[in-house]
């Protein structure tokens, strides 16, 4: 058995319950997203190395991994949106930090595009039969456009939570 620190790609430590993350205080959710992102930020270095050289011998087989390990990583996306949008977290910083509601929407729009750029990724790679395919070469460099794009998300949702935390902090003195 892996440990929880080296579990393999595409496969992601136990979450907890909808009702454990409807959480009683701020703390314990801050910690859940934050959690999230390091486990985001590991999945993307992972996307970025395994999609750096194709197994041309065994192509088959590195096509089905790459599509599992997108389908995967597009479920732990669907989950961090779902806990950022309806668990309760944005809307707790839009409460906290009023000024911040607009920049809390276009992350919410990224969240959009991000899904259906990963979607038509994981649509074309399925269509790809041969390693020499010049749409090889396209998923890949979209796969790593969508890397950077998620990485530029996951700062500047960074900044906003710090930004909101700050006032919350301030709030009480
Ligand atoms: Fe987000
Ligand atoms: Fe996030």
């Amino acid at each position: 058995m892996e440990s929880r620190e080296g579990h393999p790609a595409g496969v992601f430590p136990p979450r907890p319950t909808a009702r454990e993350v409807v959480m009683p205080n701020a703390h314990s959710m801050n910690e859940l997203v934050e959690n999230d992102h390091k486990a985001l930020l590991k999945a993307l270095s992972d996307l970025e190395t395994t999609f750096e050289h194709p197994d041309t011998e065994m192509f088959g087989e590195w096509k089905l991994e790459r599509l599992w390990q997108l389908r995967d990583f597009l479920n732990q996306l669907q989950k961090h949106f779902d806990l950022e949008e309806t668990g309760g977290f944005n809307e707790r910083m839009s409460r906290t930090a009023p000024h911040l509601v607009a920049q809390i929407e276009h992350l919410e729009e990224d969240h959009l595009k991000i899904t259906s750029d990963l979607t038509h990724i994981i649509d074309v790679m399925k269509g790809i039969y041969q390693p020499d395919s010049p749409k090889l070469e396209r998923v890949h460099s979209r796969v790593q456009d969508l890397v950077q794009f998620i990485r530029v998300h996951e700062a500047a949702e960074t900044d906003i939570i710090q930004e909101a935390f700050y006032q919350e902090l301030g709030a009480g003195d």
